[in-house]
């Protein structure tokens, strides 16, 4: 049996590349048009860094992560996500001690062990955009402003913008505990997922898709209704800058996100085209997660988009093919004579090819065409005669003699014109 690729993980192929370059470069450009520096941070860690930063009782760590012991007996996991390790980056360097605003962006690939769908997978593709050292309510609007900006740069339409806040460590403890008292009678008739949580960590309950909870969990006490006066104004004027900036939003109190880091402002980007997936970008705030660390009191605000998730809600993409020159050894003594000026032509930066299995002039005209050849230079035995290449303009098909000694120019003045 031929071995095939791990279940949930995807070969992404050249045809594939078009659109993906597409969505890299363009998070590239807006990002930093936003101000904003990339960093790379590894694929694993230890263990424990998720544990701490996502939460113990969440989703991800207790059933997703790709955990392993390491040969000297420590636990390492594949990165679910992006945020911890540019967390972990940002402390061990001291990036905000030197730049108290710091603005990151982070490509690559996340692991988590979900049964796999479309637009869910064990290995799939983030864009990670990460803010630390501000607190101001318009770095939420702005975060937001910047997320929606990439999707429409990308070219993505249909799509909905979800906003909650989950308040922060003055007034979410409370409201927890009211949940938690709410949960002690409606729990037992709830899913396992959801009777194990109602008490080690209720607001998970509110992530539960399973459809015979979902009126219990309607019915439940809403945190938008407990928010502490500083939790309040500050989501109060995140509304009013979003309107300001006519971006349309629509409220959620269930929107607690799968990971433990939040605090005031969350929110996701849904698309009805991704199906039961419908996420195509979240995040939130995590003022407090850098100190926990170890590092020191900076506030921190992201999001990160699903990249396959992204590319199903677009149109497929041409490649673009590049081939400045072909060129055509047609007598057996010319294929010295093209490996050298194929040589030339690329240290002088134009992509040049020719066909090394030295088909009929028919098929390496056909190969040319195929390639997008915008020149083709042919040197058969008539041209090695007269010392000159046969030198054909593609697009306007014509043809010229073009001596030997002024070839190499002739075809950079023409390839760069
Ligand atoms: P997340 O909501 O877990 O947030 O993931 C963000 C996005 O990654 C999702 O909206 C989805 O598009 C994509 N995604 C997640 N899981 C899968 C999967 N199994 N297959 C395909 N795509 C998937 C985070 O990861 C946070 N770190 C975001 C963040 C950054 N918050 C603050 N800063």
């Amino acid at each position: 049996m031929n071995i095939q690729a791990i279940k949930g993980v995807k070969d992404i192929l050249p045809d594939d590349m078009p659109a993906w370059q597409h969505l890299e470069a363009t998070a590239r450009r807006i990002f930093e048009d936003f101000g904003f520096s990339e960093i790379r941070v590894p694929v694993f860690e230890y263990t424990e860094l998720f544990a701490r930063t996502i939460g113990a009782s969440t989703d991800i760590v207790e059933k997703e992560m790709y955990t392993f012991e390491d040969r000297d007996g420590g636990s390492l996991t594949l990165r679910p996500e992006a945020t911890a390790g540019v967390v972990r980056a940002v402390i061990e360097h001291n990036l905000v001690h030197t730049d108290p605003a710091l603005k990151v962006y982070a490509l690559g690939p996340m692991f988590r062990r979900e049964r796999p769908q479309k637009g869910r997978y064990r290995q799939f593709h983030q864009v990670d955009v990460e803010a630390f050292g501000f607190t101001s309510p318009t770095v939420d609007a702005e975060t937001i402003e910047l997320a929606l900006a990439y999707l429409d740069a990308c070219g993505v339409r249909q799509h909905e913008l979800v906003l909650n806040s989950v308040g922060d460590r003055h007034c979410r403890p409370a409201y927890v505990e009211r949940l938690r008292q709410a949960l002690r009678d409606v729990a037992p008739a709830m899913c396992a997922d959801c009777q194990r949580r109602a008490d080690a960590n209720p607001l998970r309950v509110l992530d539960c898709k399973v459809p015979e909870d979902q009126a219990a969990i309607d019915a439940l006490p809403r945190i938008t209704d407990h928010l502490c006066e500083g939790c309040a104004a500050h989501f109060g004027e995140v509304r009013r800058q979003l309107d300001l900036l006519g971006i349309p939003y629509r409220l959620s109190h269930r929107l607690v996100r799968g990971l433990d880091y939040y605090v005031r402002t969350t929110f996701e980007v849904t698309s009805d085209l991704l199906g039961a997936q419908s996420s195509v970008l979240g995040g939130g705030r995590y003022d407090g997660l850098v100190k926990d660390l170890g590092g020191p009191d900076a506030a921190g605000i992201g999001f990160a988009v699903g990249m396959e998730r992204l590319a199903l809600l677009l149109p497929p993409r041409e490649a673009e093919p590049r081939c400045d020159v072909f060129l055509m050894p047609l007598a057996a003594a010319a294929l010295d004579r093209a490996l050298r000026l194929q040589r030339e032509l690329r240290g002088a930066g134009l992509a040049a090819m020719l066909d090394p299995e030295g088909r009929s002039f028919k098929s390496r005209m056909k190969q040319a065409d195929k390639l997008g050849a915008r020149f083709v230079a042919i040197l058969g035995d008539d041209e090695m005669a007269r010392g000159a290449w046969t030198v054909r303009d593609m697009a306007r098909s014509e043809q010229q003699a073009v001596p030997e000694e002024k070839i190499l120019d002739h075809l950079k003045e023409k390839a760069n014109g």
